[in-house]
């Protein structure tokens, strides 16, 4: 694939299409919205207004590392905190997928709708890939598309459409793409990491508290499978308990779990063989944290397990 004329030529179709209106886009900080990023203001300036919700489910610092990586590109992103609407949207529930519900749903029908509306976009630029479509049309994934996403025909209603100028590209085009653009290495290269972020990696209620506990394990897995060259590595917290002794007294504490795996496409994935020293090393990191007394490695490949906890 020419990569060069991928880029001109969605940047001229683009800006053809949507001419003198305003278009809106999200950021996740995931490789695909961040290309779709770029190529968007590289067609239409600031005619093109870019959005990252904050749920309270990203990892330590993301939000804000994010905004500052494309700030340096000379983008700007607004951030949008809508943590209280994704909290409140999850409290009480235990069910995975009614999690996963939650998350999608006050994403799309609540928030970026509402931000779609107010922003008075005719078009919405979308990062969906050919593998997101070819995966929908498998049934493998959830509906990708964002229109029925939103709950609306959009372009009945309220008269805008979609763009997806990435959707004949596989995840590995999309990388190669990003690096031409100048997209940093931790964008280029970053980990997969799953829309409903913390909330796929802990199990029962997500609250702020048990927020802050897997968010502070993800950093501790992060720092040290950094060189791993692993497809993906998390931490996930248990909604049980074990007895621990901590300054010589019982505690009843929580329990961590680290997955580490090799993949290509993540439709299949088996475990890394990491070196003892290293889990001993994020062992004891993560047992250092409070109220965890326990740190699991998950010997488990996919399938039959999956490689997020919900
Ligand atoms: P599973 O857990 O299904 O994950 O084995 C396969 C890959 O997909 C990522 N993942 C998601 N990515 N939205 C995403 O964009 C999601 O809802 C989602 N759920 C899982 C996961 O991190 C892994 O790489």
């Amino acid at each position: 694939m020419d990569y060069e004329n991928f880029i001109d030529e969605q940047i001229a179709h683009i800006k053809q299409t949507v001419g003198e209106a305003k278009a809106i886009n999200a950021l996740s900080g995931g490789v695909d919205s961040s290309l779709v990023t770029v190529l968007g203001h590289r067609a239409l300036g600031d005619q093109l207004r870019t959005v990252f919700v904050d749920n309270a489910l990203m990892r330590k610092g993301e939000p804000q590392q994010v905004v500052e990586i494309f700030a340096s590109l000379g983008i700007a992103v607004e951030l949008v905190d809508a943590k209280n609407e994704f909290l409140s949207a999850l409290a009480g529930l235990t069910d995975p997928e009614e999690k996963r519900q939650a998350v999608t749903d006050t994403f799309y029908s609540k928030v970026f709708s509402r931000l779609v509306k107010e922003s008075d976009a005719k078009y919405l630029l979308h990062g969906t890939i050919l593998t997101d479509i070819e995966e929908t049309v498998d049934g493998i994934k959830r509906q990708h598309n964002i229109l029925t996403q939103l709950g609306i025909d959009t372009e009945k209603e309220y008269g805008y459409s979609v763009l997806e100028p990435l959707k004949t590209l596989r995840k590995d085009d999309v990388r190669e793409v990003a690096k031409l653009l100048g997209l940093p290495a931790e964008i280029s290269q970053r980990i997969p990491f799953p829309g409903p972020a913390l909330a796929t990696r802990i199990i029962g209620e997500v609250t702020l508290d048990r927020l802050e506990t897997v968010r502070a394990a993800t950093s501790i897995v992060e720092e040290e499978l950094a060189d791993s060259g692993a497809f993906q590595y998390l931490a996930v917290l248990l909604n049980d308990r074990a007895t621990g002794i901590r300054n010589k007294k019982r505690e009843f504490g929580q329990i961590i779990v680290v997955r580490c795996i090799e993949s290509t496409d993540a439709r299949t994935a088996t475990v890394t063989k990491l070196p003892w020293d290293k889990l001993n090393r994020v062992s004891e990191r993560i047992t250092r944290m409070k109220g965890v007394n326990r740190c699991l490695y998950d010997l488990t490949p996919k399938p039959p397990a999956t490689i997020e906890y919900i």
